[in-house]
């Protein structure tokens, strides 16, 4: 029976290039889509650019654009970044579109008007000079627990504690660099802990995997908190009705995304949106995600669903993180790979297989090892996929380009159309890994067909001529069979492999029927091998492409006036010490012509104390004197950091002497 399915993967935020993080997860959902759509079902993919909230405004501020142009800008990247990859989006959509607005604000109402929002007030960081609120992640200080200097509102990285902005030692706005100050303001909360019972029925559903499971009973021994779902106002977002100045929270309105992007598409084409929302619809509707957004996915958004009284997900998949080389992605490792970047220098097929060889149904972290990248796209597609069909294709051609009126081997052929049905079950359930270790074992039978019925010793044989196209053509056909199930990864080498054969690859039942007597077009290579130097250079450091994703700047950006404000002196480091308690500060006493300042200084992993003294520096001399748990700190010595973040102590030359300046 037909079934009808809506999918998602989760919507990018639209201030930022999409990375092989995002590829994987798109690549996931995408097989997983094709492979539907070959089974003759309805399967529809939906995906959107994740556009509100906080960080998103304030790199629009610090482009000095608006934030309408900054997310039209990046959704144009990330569309391409897509389609390069061959992700299939039925629809592909924003969530500050009027689709998305409206199921935003009559989920908010029917929410609401069933007693499921409740307001209280909250107290936040607020930066004065900014004129706004601070969420937790723009706020850093010092670590009340093992008093880690720099750490984030919310958690530290050195201890792992996690507190609230209020708790920090000497806390600064990221914003401004001023001390928040604790102001009160009324926000609206959604009552998750309404759901508990019915999310417990629908965990039991087994729409999930185990390991979410086990995360989803913590949770729910932990309790069920209210959510917090509104922001004061400057926001961007949507403005919530009957709350002027207050906006729905980035992560309200984010996963309705799914279905205002998926409206669109009903406006579009024609489509029922509502045969696919009813709570007693029999469609389905899956969520592909990372394993970091699961609370969101498994709790908020089936209880918001279920009380705006739509239909619950029917699945949600969660994939775990990409690792590359082992380790995790890194701007200064160099191993932080844009989609841009992988598309400048390699083909998209040979990534998707390699991601879809690499996953199962679970949610363990998914490692790319450019090596093993390499020699698997290699040995796999070149050396025994494409191989099946570039050394039988020679032989059809020379012996008049039709293929042989029956098969020399029905027996084997049946073998391969047998395994359908379990290599259905294993796409079905997400894992890739095991589906292609099953097609490679195929391809591996069907090199040995060849190589044991030798047609190039038969073609010495004009007498034999028939047998060669017979052993040819079944070379074909089991190609034929593997490039149908492989069809779901490398679309385009289907889509090639098609015209070669002259026959459609778009449905699973193809292969029912080989094919006989039929001609074959001119063969063209179908995949290239990798170059491992190729390969080498995605995470080489010192590319264009690392200075890009360096050099963005990762503050708002200052006007010449802000500049011009901080007074610029040269210094002589009289004295050096260590800091006793912290492992990254030094003590300076720093001589700035008659008078001396003390000065502490972050530079201590990199610097020794004896090192430094005597050198001259650059320093802040206008900063404002900052008291710090050691003594007070008199200014700031500049230092700037490369690609791979080491620092650089900046030093003063000898000054001009002559009399010009320096141009
Ligand atoms: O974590 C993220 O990148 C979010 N932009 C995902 C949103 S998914 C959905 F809820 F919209
Ligand atoms: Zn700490």
């Amino acid at each position: 029976m037909s079934r009808q399915i809506l999918v998602t993967s989760a919507l990018p935020y639209a201030n930022g290039s999409l990375h092989l993080g995002h590829i994987i997860e798109a690549v996931q959902t995408d097989v997983w889509v094709r492979f539907q759509k070959m089974q003759g079902h309805s399967c529809l993919y939906v995906c959107a650019e994740d556009t509100h909230g906080t960080p998103i405004m304030i790199r629009a501020q610090s482009e000095g654009i608006l934030p309408e142009d900054l997310i039209a800008r990046v959704a144009e990247e990330h569309k391409a970044d897509y389609r390069d990859f061959l992700i299939g989006h039925d629809q592909f959509h924003s969530t500050h579109s009027p689709e998305n607005r409206y199921f935003t604000d009559s989920m908010f109402e029917r929410l609401q008007a069933a007693g499921h929002i409740t307001r209280r007030s909250v107290r936040q960081a607020y930066d004065e000079k900014a004129g706004m609120f601070l969420p937790d992640r723009y706020v850093r200080g010092t670590c009340p627990t093992c008093k880690a200097l720099d750490q984030y509102g919310d958690s530290c990285e050195a201890c792992g504690a996690t507190y609230t902005p209020a708790e920090l030692i000497e806390p600064r706005s990221t914003i401004t660099d001023t001390a928040p100050v604790w102001r009160e303001s009324e926000h609206l909360f959604f009552a998750l802990g309404h759901f508990e019972a019915m999310l417990r029925e629908w965990v039991k559903s087994g729409s999930l995997q185990d390991a979410v499971r086990s995360k989803l009973d913590e949770w729910f021994d932990a309790g069920l908190q209210d959510w917090d779902i509104s922001r004061d106002a400057p926001y961007f977002g949507f403005e919530i009705p009957g709350a002027p100045g207050k906006y729905f929270y980035v992560w309200f309105d984010a996963p309705i995304g799914y279905l205002g992007s998926f409206k669109a598409y009903c406006d579009r084409t024609g489509l029922d949106l509502n045969h696919y929302l009813r709570p007693d619809t029999a469609t389905e509707l899956h969520h592909f995600i990372g394993k970091d957004i699961s609370y969101f996915h498994t709790l908020f958004w089936p209880a918001v669903l279920h009380g705006s009284g739509f239909r619950r997900p029917t699945a949600v998949h969660v994939h775990g993180f990409l690792t590359i080389n082992g380790q995790k992605m890194s701007k200064s490792r160099g191993t932080f790979i844009t989609a841009r970047r992988y598309l400048d220098h390699l083909p998209a097929e040979a990534l998707r297989y390699y991601f879809v060889a690499k996953l199962g149904a679970g949610v363990d972290d998914i490692d790319l090892s450019l090596e093993d990248f390499t020699a698997r796209v290699n040995s796999d597609l070149v050396g025994k996929l494409v191989n099946i069909a570039s050394r039988c294709a020679g032989f059809v051609a020379r012996g008049g380009g039709r293929l042989a009126p029956a098969l020399a081997d029905a027996t084997l052929y049946a073998e391969f159309t047998a395994a359908a049905p379990r290599l259905a079950a294993l796409y079905e359930a997400r894992d890739y890994s095991q589906a292609i270790r099953d097609i490679m074992a195929l391809a591996d039978k069907a090199n040995q067909y060849v190589d044991a019925n030798k047609p190039w010793a038969l073609a010495k044989d004009p007498a034999r001529a028939a047998e060669v196209i017979a052993v040819a053509s079944q070379g074909i056909n089991l190609f034929r069979v593997l490039m149908v199930y492989l069809a779901p990864v490398l679309p385009q080498m289907a889509c090639k492999a098609a015209a070669f054969l002259g026959a459609p690859l778009a449905r699973w039942s193809e292969i029912d029927q080989p094919l006989l007597g039929t001609p074959l077009a001119d063969y063209e290579p179908l995949a290239l091998r990798l170059d491992p130097k190729q390969v080498a250079a995605l995470v080489e450091t010192t590319g264009a492409a690392m200075a890009t994703a360096d050099s963005a700047p990762s503050k708002p950006l200052i006007s010449i006036d802000d500049f011009a404000k901080l007074d610029l002196r040269t210094a002589r480091i009289a004295d050096a010490s260590a800091v006793e308690g912290s492992d990254k500060l030094l003590k300076l006493t720093l001589e700035l012509g008659e008078t001396r300042r003390t000065v502490f200084s972050g530079i201590r992993k990199t610097y020794s104390p004896e090192a430094l003294v005597g050198r001259h520096v650059v320093v802040v001399a206008n900063l404002a004197p900052r008291k710090m748990r050691f003594g007070v700190s008199e200014g700031m010595v500049l230092c700037a950091s490369d690609a791979a973040d080491r620092l650089f102590l900046l030093g003063a030359d000898e000054g001009v002497t002559s009399g010009l300046p320096v141009s």
